[in-house]
């Protein structure tokens, strides 16, 4: 999304392998160098995308089809971009988002059956746009499951699905890290977290200088 002006990121990988945290702490970093920072989240990240959010992370897990599922995460994700993402990039500011296409790609396209063809599908006609820079923080699945349980909450992630399907979205966050080899850099996330903050900074800030925004 270059051509807005500001710098989209995205952070992506399994539950529980510190996106947030670092999410959070490149965006203390930026704005404490004067930048504009927007530090965002899916599914979510507009008033009516966070209602969206409870529809899909609250209740019965098997409330919604697969299908069903992928609307109502792309909805939100439109919602999100015309509210929150494009008028911060239009601003110059630096958007900095926890999980977004690709998060779809691998949890509605791979967990229950082969939808990654109607995922791509319907982001191309409601969404159509990529980060400029996606960072994945690539852990050992059995670390993030034991991370991610330490929380409580009411939503239902998708981390209670078991360690299996957290290998599986383990190697496909890789694949796609190949498949679109040119936004996204993997980042080692099985390490202290100001350690891999460091790693994060220097591909954001090899990105900025890139652009010289
Ligand atoms: P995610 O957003 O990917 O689910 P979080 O950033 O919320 O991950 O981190 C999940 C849990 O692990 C939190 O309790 C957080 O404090 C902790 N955590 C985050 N990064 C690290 C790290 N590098 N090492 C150890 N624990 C971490
Ligand atoms: P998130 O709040 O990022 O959870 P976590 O901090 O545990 O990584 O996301 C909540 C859940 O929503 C997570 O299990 C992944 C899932 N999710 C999807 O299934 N599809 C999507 O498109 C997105 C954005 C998230």
């Amino acid at each position: 999304m270059g051509q807005t002006g500001g710098l989209f990121l995205s952070f992506e990988g399994i539950d529980g392998s510190g996106k947030s945290t670092q999410a959070r702490l490149l965006a203390e970093a930026l704005r404490a160098n004067g930048r504009e920072v927007v530090l965002t989240r899916e599914p979510g990240g507009s008033p009516g995308a966070e209602e969206i959010r409870a529809l899909v992370l609250q209740g019965d897990p098997d409330r919604w089809s697969a299908e069903t599922e992928i609307l109502l995460f792309t909805a939100a994700r439109r919602d999100h971009l015309e509210r929150t993402i494009r008028p911060a990039l239009a601003r110059g500011a630096v958007v900095i988002c926890d999980r977004f296409a690709d998060s779809t790609r691998m949890y509605q396209g791979l967990s229950r059956g082969d939808l990654r063809g109607v995922v791509d599908q319907l982001h191309d006609l409601m969404i159509g746009v990529e980060p400029d820079l996606t960072l994945l923080i690539d852990m050992d699945p059995e670390v993030g499951l034991s991370r991610a349980k330490g929380r409580q909450g009411v939503e239902e992630r998708f981390e209670d699905f078991g360690a299996d399907l957290q290998r599986k979205m383990r190697a496909g966050f890789l694949d796609l890290a190949r498949e679109y080899a040119d936004r996204f850099r993997v980042i080692d996330g099985a390490r202290a977290p100001e350690a891999v903050a460091v790693d994060v900074r220097a591909v954001v800030d090899a990105a900025l200088n890139a652009r010289a925004v």
